[in-house]
């Protein structure tokens, strides 16, 4: 391995990876953080992982929804989706969070969504699972540090390893650069403004790695 590859936090190319459980939760309302969910599938699944891809349950009335036609099409486009529980919790050995930034903070379905994991923290199982987050805004300053800030505060809480992406990867400088997980962009058409696709691919990869070495080193 080069200089650079270690600097990178690159893995030997005949490195063989032991299997890792990845959940990737996300809570999204116009399908941005559906999206990111996606692409940390692939990447996972890339880096050998089981996975799956959970989102957390609607809270808002559906007189709300039926309002705006992006929520409507997303829970349609989602409705297939299941909706993670403390028991996929149980099974992940590290956890992808994907949330869109709400008035600097994550959305109150993914609150919930933690809040309603007290058993599993009381009985000592959200211990050292890894854990990493992503998230979108409508401004490039709106909020997205204090988001995923928001979500490690309570993932500190869970004695989680937080694994966040610093800047371990040249291309997460050219998605925006945000060593706190990746965050995106959303213009007022819902189009996502950077090109973050390789960085979600790359945090996602960073996660099962580091959660590989958490699970080799516990056997
Ligand atoms: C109630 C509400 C609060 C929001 N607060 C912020 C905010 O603080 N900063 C910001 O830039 N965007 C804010 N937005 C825009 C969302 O972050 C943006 O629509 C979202 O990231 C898109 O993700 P999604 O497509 O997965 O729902 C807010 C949107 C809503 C509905």
């Amino acid at each position: 391995m080069g200089l650079l590859d270690k600097l990178f936090g690159k893995t030997k190319e005949n490195e063989t990876m032991s299997n890792v459980n990845l959940a990737v939760v996300f809570y999204s309302m116009s399908g941005t953080n559906y999206q990111l969910a996606k692409w940390a599938e692939e990447g996972a699944k890339a880096a050998g992982a089981e996975v799956k891809v959970l989102k957390v349950e609607e809270l808002a009335p559906e007189s709300v929804i039926e309002g705006n036609e992006a929520w409507k099409n997303t829970v349609e486009a989602t409705k297939d989706v299941p909706v993670a529980t403390s028991d996929d919790l149980e099974w992940a050995d590290a956890i992808i969070f994907s949330v869109p930034t709400r008035f600097g903070n994550m959305p109150s379905q993914m609150k919930q969504f933690l809040d309603i994991q007290g058993g599993l923290w009381a009985n000592g199982k959200t211990i050292n699972k890894v854990v990493s987050g992503m998230t979108s805004a409508q401004n490039p300053h709106g909020g997205q540090e204090a988001t995923l800030l928001s979500l490690y505060t309570s993932m500190m809480h869970w004695g989680a390893i937080i694994a966040t992406p610093g800047y371990t990867d040249p291309v997460i400088f050219g998605s925006g650069g945000n060593p706190y997980g990746t965050s995106v962009t959303v213009d007022q058409d819902g189009k996502m403004v950077e090109d973050v696709e390789g960085a979600v691919k790359h945090q996602a990869k960073r996660t099962v790695t580091i959660a590989e070495y958490v699970k080799k080193g516990q056997q």
